[in-house]
């Protein structure tokens, strides 16, 4: 487990370098890993309005489906703390929208990281399986 994914946790720590983030200071890069190899990087991209601001995992899983992508394997988040950062809710809840296993990487700014499985950090989540049973009735 140990270097599985510090490519990709190298990767989403230069994404971070394009952040823009003036109102918080507070930098996020994320790299996402598709079934099929890919890696699409993301940045935090804020906003005078701050509650446009949008998160950098949501820019990577957003530049990836725009493309064509939605089977993910992982993804990566770096942030400059210590202490490892966790995908807000809003986040949690797009990356159970494409797939509840992927793994998520949590990378502090040394490089060191976590990792945990989107189910395990969205428990009972409202996914699109359960829209399709609720059609069913
Ligand atoms: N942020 C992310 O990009 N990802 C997270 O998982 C947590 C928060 C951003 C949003 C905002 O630009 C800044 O970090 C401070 O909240």
């Amino acid at each position: 487990m140990a270097e599985k994914y510090a490519d990709l946790v190298q990767k989403a720590a230069e994404a971070k370098m394009s952040a823009y983030a003036p109102y918080s200071n507070f930098r996020v890069g994320a790299a996402l890993l598709t079934e099929e190899g890919r890696v699409f990087t993301g940045c935090n991209i804020e906003n005078a309005s701050f509650g446009l601001s949008n998160c950098a995992e949501r820019t990577a899983v957003y530049k990836a489906v725009s493309e064509g992508f939605r089977k993910f394997k992982a993804i990566a988040v770096s942030t400059d703390t210590e202490e490892i950062t966790s995908p807000c809710g809003a986040c949690r809840q797009v990356l159970m929208e494409f797939d509840t296993d992927m793994d998520v990487i949590m990378a502090n700014v040394h490089g060191q990281y976590q990792v945990y499985k989107a189910k395990e950090l969205l428990p009972l989540a409202f996914t699109p399986k359960k829209l399709e049973e609720e059609r069913r009735i």
